[in-house]
């Protein structure tokens, strides 16, 4: 099992806050059956600046794995991208990539989204050598009309779920609809820490598995493995 979205690295955004609590995450994610972790730091482009952030990644990457020994799962380096009017232009996109494969994780902004922003997604989703990933869509519902998430499916462009998702209540149904159907197709667990926003995708794969079926379940892990695979050659 790959968790492909996750802010386990120590100190370079809103996640981890140390090498001691990225190792708790980690081996939380273990014992939960996750083999490999794409580490995924928010890169905001307005923010920060490309370099800046990649070699930041790269330094707490290393300072992270000096520590990890066999009880940690594998982790590769990926990114939550912050859209930006201009996202499909932008050169640099390459380099956000996860690692040895070609998906860019995709954070929208939390309001209501332009139709010039849904245009936008929807040319960076087609376009090639690019797998998109709309992270976290359940945060959107609200957002975005319902048809949306179906002209999104319909052209290609792929979907992650959280896994708290999963476990909330008034979520639940929904996404589990989504999963069934396919419109998603990923559970990550977008996890943060050990405390609010801990590791949980055994839960979350338990109620899929017992909910919406055998074969959506198997279908969420092949898809991890075709599109994530290449993460850990
Ligand atoms: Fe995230």
């Amino acid at each position: 099992m790959t968790d492909i979205h996750c802010h386990v690295l120590p100190g370079i955004d809103d996640g981890s806050r140390s090498v001691e609590m990225s190792l708790e995450m980690l081996r939380e994610l273990k014992s939960q059956g996750v083999d490999r972790v794409i580490a995924t730091p928010h890169f905001y482009p307005t923010r920060n600046s490309p370099e800046r952030f990649l070699r930041n990644r790269q330094e707490a990457y290393e300072r992270l794995m000096n520590e990890t020994d066999d009880s940690c799962p594998e982790i590769s380096l990926g990114a939550e991208v912050m859209y930006f009017e201009g996202i499909s232009r932008y050169e640099g996109l390459e380099d956000f990539k996860a690692e040895g494969t070609d998906v860019i994780l995709l954070e929208m902004p939390f309001v209501p989204w332009t139709s010039r922003a849904i245009d936008e997604v929807m040319r960076l989703g087609t376009m090639n050598g690019i797998d998109l990933v709309l992270a976290h869509i359940e945060r959107y519902f609200e957002y975005v009309k319902k048809h949306v998430w179906e002209d999104f499916s319909g052209n290609g462009i792929l979907m992650q779920a959280n896994a708290e998702s999963i476990l909330d209540r008034k979520l639940r149904r929904r996404v589990l609809r989504m999963i069934k159907k396919g419109t998603i197709s990923f559970v990550g667990t977008d996890s943060h820490n050990m405390s609010g926003r801990a590791p949980n995708i055994a839960p979350a794969f338990d109620e899929i598995g017992r909910t919406a079926g055998k074969e959506a379940y198997d279908r969420l892990i092949r898809l991890q493995e075709r599109y994530f695979g290449g993460a850990s050659e």
